[in-house]
């Protein structure tokens, strides 16, 4: 059977770094609620020329340029994403336009922030298929644009950014060991967007209040906690493994409470779990991939290591890939 493997990593993130005291001068909050509900003390904001597509085409081309490869070597380009710049074509259109990657085709997955894992899951079934194939997975997000700046449920958490892998057919012995993807649409009004408003009167939306981020904070902890725990332990019975034959856990950075309770639950120090999440954010589909590459470039993700992904929101959406590096 082929497996895939990741290739390379890439990351981008826009300049602007609007900090816990910044937001204390803009809405009633405090650098120690924020710090102590989520974590987070600082998020990127994207700005001009930092378009979801140029963050994601920024993380792509650090990634085909780790992995040694040209624009033309890809055949298949997958953007998770809810924030593109765009409606139509894809997010992933704009990419392969950017980076002259004439030989991909190329289109986005909308699975909130669980669109990189969905891509990455995807992604593994071509290379199944045809393991000589270089597939780009990219999680790119414009957050900052989607949240409501005057409600402190929601705008103090998010941030911009786009994490790119390049996946092909692995050597022996290592890559992708296990996945598995779960969604349950009837939560999903527990965590939404609405689609931007339409200027065409036949089907412009009655009182629209834009395509703001809304969400029940307390209830998506709740099940994001267990779900990301199922997950994770769904895959490793898969594969026969216990937890602590795993030697990193890259989860999606949504809450630093969150992973602290899922430490708990799965009974392993919190040191397993890479987090970033004091420094960007949720930035959703961009999460994990960013998260990837700082861990990559920084030397934890050894050949043979054990890696566990797991993301986990709208929709719901969620699920957890095994891989040996
Ligand atoms: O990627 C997946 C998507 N999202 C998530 O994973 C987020 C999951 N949820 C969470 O991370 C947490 O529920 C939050 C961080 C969103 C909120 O933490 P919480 O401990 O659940 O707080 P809460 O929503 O229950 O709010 C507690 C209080 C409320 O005041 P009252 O009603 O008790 O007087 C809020 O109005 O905190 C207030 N509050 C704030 N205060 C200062 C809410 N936001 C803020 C704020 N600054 N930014």
């Amino acid at each position: 059977m082929n497996r895939m493997m990741i290739i390379s990593t890439g990351s981008a993130l826009p300049e602007r770094v609007l900090t816990n005291f910044d937001l204390e001068k803009m809405i009633e909050t405090s650098d120690e609620w924020i710090t102590s509900r989520s974590g987070i003390k600082t998020r990127r904001i994207a700005g001009k020329g930092e378009e979801t597509s140029k963050l994601a085409t920024s993380a792509a081309r650090k990634a085909l340029e780790m992995a040694g490869l040209g624009p033309e070597d890809l055949d298949m380009i997958v953007v998770g994403t809810i924030t593109s710049e765009i409606a139509m074509p894809s997010c992933a259109c704009l990419v392969q336009k950017d980076l002259g990657a004439v030989n991909a085709f190329a289109f986005d997955i909308n699975s909130a922030c669980s669109g990189f894992l969905y891509g990455l899951d995807l992604a593994e079934k071509y290379i199944k298929a045809n393991p000589d194939l270089n597939i780009l997975v990219i999680g790119a997000e414009n957050l900052s644009a989607h949240v409501n700046w005057q409600d402190r449920n929601t705008c103090v958490l998010f941030g911009d950014g786009a994490g790119a892998v390049i996946v092909s057919g692995a050597t022996p012995g290592r890559g992708m060991i296990a996945g598995k993807m779960f969604s349950d649409g009837r939560l999903h009004e527990l965590l939404w967007m609405n689609s931007a408003p339409s200027l065409n009167p036949a089907t412009a939306i009655p009182d629209h209040d834009g395509s703001y981020i809304k969400m029940a904070g307390r209830d998506v902890f709740k099940y994001a906690v267990r779900a990301l725990a199922e997950a994770i332990t769904y895959v490793l019975n898969q594969e026969g493994l216990d937890i602590d034959e795993v030697d990193v856990i890259v989860p999606h950075q949504a809450n630093i409470r969150i992973l602290k309770s899922l430490a708990d639950r799965l009974n392993i120090p919190l040191e397993k779990l890479y987090i970033n999440v004091y420094k960007y954010g949720n930035t959703s589909a961009a999460s994990i991939p960013i998260a990837l590459d700082e861990a990559n470039r920084a030397g934890l993700l050894q050949e043979g290591k054990i890696v566990l992904l797991c993301a986990f929101g709208g929709g719901f959406t969620w699920g957890a890939s095994l891989l040996r590096w």
